[in-house]
């Protein structure tokens, strides 16, 4: 790479960490695992997933032969950003939990190819993930600005910067919403209703109802990645909070509950055992048999994703699916 070329590259970068009170070590650090661990059934939150094993595991996940929805999704975008580009027109492409970002260079070379003006602001956790694949974008994207933001989604979108385009698209793909209860999902509709201003657009990618073995199999695959990025959250609890957990007396469970459609994630108990976790001055029982749930994955309905939305203000303009039906891409505008 030649000099200018790097400086280019660091004069189209800007990365904002945000402080949040939550995320920074406080007596308060680990108060969601104590509340989890201690109520009946227990449960844990889904962030302890992402240490950086997990993350690695999480991009092995998505490769998955039995994992669809991320080719699925992808097959989509490819199908479509042209037609997004065109919609939207020039816009800031606001990504929440952007990763390493492979998907949204689909949607980068649409709005290349029209010749749009493009800013893009990637919003994930891991400010070192960010950094990696930002740079990589500028060094493909010539013209590309990136405003990368470490952070929540929930507080960044908060925080968002003054718009620099006249427009702005939030993406939301991966079918994160269903990893959301229904009572997230209101709260977080409203945090990006906060975050658009009236004619901008929000993009949503929703995996849908399917058959009970086409879902178990994309949770249960055979080669038990998913499995050991699942236990891998009580080998990140352990380092994090001088823990005891012995991962060989934890199974992988997930299964898909049919009248809530959603897939549920447990690690179940194989026998009656204390796990200790010192840095907490907490110690949990468990009985043979007994679960703690780690993860949702909500399965949705287009027509009643659909009205929700547009109950909300935010009306979907066009919806993609693939020709199996698996997956839903919905770009929607914020009406007054
Ligand atoms: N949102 C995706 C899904 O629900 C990805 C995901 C989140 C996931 N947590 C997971 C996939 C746990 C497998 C296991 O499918």
């Amino acid at each position: 790479m030649t000099i200018s070329h790097t400086t280019s590259i660091k004069q189209r970068l800007e990365i904002q960490r945000l402080l949040e009170p939550t995320l920074v070590v406080s007596p308060s650090a680990g108060s969601d695992v104590v509340k989890g661990l201690t109520q009946i059934p227990k449960s844990l939150p889904p962030r302890y997933f992402y240490d950086d094993r997990g993350s690695d595991l999480f991009e092995q996940i998505c490769e998955l032969p039995e994992y669809y929805v991320t080719r699925t999704e992808t097959s989509i975008l490819q199908n479509c950003a042209s037609d997004i580009a065109k919609i939207t027109g020039a816009c800031e492409l606001v990504e929440l939990g952007s990763g390493s970002s492979t998907k949204t260079r689909i949607l980068l070379d649409a709005y290349t190819q029209q010749s749009l003006p493009l800013r893009y602001l990637p919003i994930d956790v891991s400010a070192g993930i960010l950094e990696t694949s930002a740079i990589q974008l500028l060094a493909d994207y010539p013209s590309l600005q990136v405003h990368a933001i470490a952070g929540t989604y929930e507080f960044a979108l908060q925080q968002i910067i003054p718009r620099r385009l006249p427009s702005r698209m939030i993406c939301f793909l991966g079918s994160t919403l269903g990893n959301m209860n229904p009572q997230e999902c209101d709260l977080f509709f409203s945090q990006i209703i906060d975050g658009l201003q009236v004619g901008e657009y929000f993009l949503l990618g929703v995996d849908l109802q399917k058959p009970k073995h086409l879902l178990e199999a994309a949770y249960n695959d055979s080669q038990r990645v998913t499995a050991a990025f699942n236990l891998n959250m009580l080998d990140h609890l352990n380092r994090r909070f001088e823990g005891n957990f012995d991962t060989t007396q934890f199974e992988h469970w997930a299964f898909y509950n049919e009248s809530e459609h959603q897939i549920e994630m447990h690690l179940k108990s194989a026998s009656s055992h204390t796990v200790e976790l010192d840095a907490l001055n907490l110690s949990v029982n468990f009985v043979l048999g007994e679960t703690i749930r780690t993860e949702i994955s909500r399965k949705f309905d287009i027509e009643n994703l659909r009205q929700q939305l547009t109950l909300r203000g935010l009306v979907p303009q066009k919806v993609w699916t693939d020709s199996n039906n698996w997956f839903g891409l919905l770009l929607c505008q914020l009406t007054a």
